[in-house]
């Protein structure tokens, strides 16, 4: 019944017990949030439901364009590498008014036993999934299907793979994400996304097929295109191309690094929760659905600044670990990695969880379990040039994260509401310690505002493709050769 948490969640009386104790439940309640994962997973075979936030259920629905006057309209989507997949559910999310017309392409990992459920979050997506394996690249390069809208969502990634397979993909316009404005190869990137690559100087060693076979061949669509590239190419039809970034800092740093306009586009996976602490009675929600904080992603002291939570939580130590606040307080770490890169001193261990490589939906369950992230971006890179792994997560697992005001400058797809704000001159642990200290209603807050604007970035998201679309649909007809 909504509003209340189900009897299976264990309410352990954390203050009372011994260490040992502590760790035990919390290894116990892990279990249980994966066992909850996967009959949530099976549902969605069943059709019943995906694990998203239904549209009505968010009270909105994603804006979509009319394709009906352009039935052979055909979108691609390339995800070759074997992450991203967070992306990649909050891009299918948006695509769906569009699913059918709508070719996905993996990588051949996403449903291996090591893809940590990679295919559970994407898997309820109506597009044609296939999985990029040597002959499926080579029917690929084969049939040379037209497309109109091509999106590559890990361009920085794979540029090599993504220059082989599009010169057998003749197509109007392709929205190439970039993920690092400091990457240093942007010029070729576009040149790849456009199509404008010679053959000469695309000496990929690469995947099957590249030997040979009509090279050059495109089987162009005619018309609209914008030639944006260099001349000593004799492009067949080049692509119109769209840089797209994840954030604003990062558009705003790729333009100046490309001097070309790119864009930011956020759509984020609506993850539901199988217990919802939105819904939780205010008894059950301190301490029983919300306990702790979590950090998230790659155990890498290149992303995140571990040593400097470490300190800070050593200082406060014992406000942290006594009394009312000491039973809300902990913190999870969700990733993987090497362990001893994180440098956690040994007196923190009782208080701090490792969760290795938890399935995605597990994942996301343990971190909305948590009263909320903590970035600790290790350097100003993540400010200027590169997104946070968290920011999404904060946005699916529906938790907000400590924030201050350069984050919210660079980020400013969040305002001061969607966070716990760190003031001037606070760390990270006056924050932590200020939300264990609130009350219900206060806590809450930032939460709500959160889960508006996921859904604000995912309308936002969805009207940018819809008039893309909508263009693309208008200026098919006559030039439309259909696919082959
Ligand atoms: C580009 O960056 C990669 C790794 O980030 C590095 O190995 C390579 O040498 C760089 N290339 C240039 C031309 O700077
Ligand atoms: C990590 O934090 C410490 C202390 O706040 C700081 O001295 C150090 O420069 C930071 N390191 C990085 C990589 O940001
Ligand atoms: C944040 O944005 C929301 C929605 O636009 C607005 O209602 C709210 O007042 C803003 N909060 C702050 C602190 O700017």
């Amino acid at each position: 019944m909504p509003g209340s948490i189900p009897p299976q969640a264990p309410h352990p009386p954390f203050g009372q017990t011994p260490l040992l104790w502590r760790l035990l439940l919390t290894l116990a309640l892990v279990s249980l949030l994966l066992d909850n994962a996967w009959s949530l997973g099976d549902t969605a075979a069943s059709g019943a439901g995906d694990g998203a936030e239904a549209g009505s259920a968010g009270g909105t629905r994603l804006p979509s364009a009319d394709l009906s006057a352009c039935p052979g309209l055909r979108i691609a989507v390339i995800n070759g590498v074997a992450y991203h997949y967070e992306v990649l559910a909050g891009l299918l999310h948006v695509l769906r008014p569009y699913a059918k017309q709508t070719d996905v392409f993996l990588s051949p990992y996403t449903r291996s036993a090591n893809a940590d459920g990679a295919w559970d979050l994407i898997r309820w997506s109506k597009t044609n999934m296939r999985l990029l394996t040597r002959s499926a690249v080579s029917e690929i390069q084969r049939s040379n299907t037209h497309y109109d809208l091509v999106i590559l969502v890990s361009t920085d990634y794979e540029l090599d793979a993504n220059e082989d397979l599009l010169r057998h993909m003749p197509r109007r316009m392709t929205m190439a994400y970039v993920h690092n404005a400091d990457f240093n190869r942007t010029q070729r990137l576009i040149e790849v996304a456009a199509g404008t690559i010679s053959g000469g100087f695309a000496a990929t060693d690469g995947t099957a097929g590249g030997g040979g076979r009509s090279k050059r061949k495109r089987g162009g669509s005619g018309g609209d295109s914008t030639s944006a590239s260099s001349s000593q190419t004799k492009p067949a039809t080049p692509s119109e191309v769209r840089l797209i970034t994840l954030a604003p800092h990062i558009a705003r740093s790729l333009e100046v690094a490309s001097g070309r306009k790119a864009d930011w586009l956020l759509a984020a996976y609506p993850y539901r929760p199988r217990t919802n602490c939105m819904e939780a009675t205010e008894v059950d929600l301190l301490g029983h659905c919300l306990r702790g904080f979590s950090m998230q992603g790659k155990f890498s002291s290149q992303r995140r600044n571990y040593s400097s939570i470490w300190s800070q939580l050593l200082e406060k130590q014992a406000e942290l670990t006594d009394g009312n606040v000491g039973r809300l307080f902990h913190m999870s770490l969700l990733g993987k990695g090497v362990e001893e890169r994180l440098g956690l001193p040994p007196e923190l261990q009782p208080h701090v969880s490792l969760l290795r490589r938890l399935k995605y939906r597990s994942y996301y369950e343990a971190i909305h379990h948590t009263f909320a992230l903590i970035p600790a971006m290790a350097g100003p890179r993540y400010l200027t040039d590169k997104f946070s792994s968290t920011i999404l997560t904060s946005l699916i697992a529906g938790t907000p994260m400590v924030a201050d005001a350069r984050f919210l400058e660079a980020y400013s797809m969040f305002n001061a509401s969607d966070v716990y704000l760190q003031a001037e001159g606070e760390r990270e642990v006056d924050v932590m310690l200020r939300v264990l200290r609130s009350e219900a209603a206060t806590v809450l807050g930032p939460r709500r505002a959160l889960l508006s604007t996921r859904r604000r970035l995912n309308e936002a998201a969805g009207a940018y493709l819809a008039e893309l679309l909508r263009g693309l649909c208008e200026t098919s007809s006559g030039t439309q050769e259909g696919s082959s």
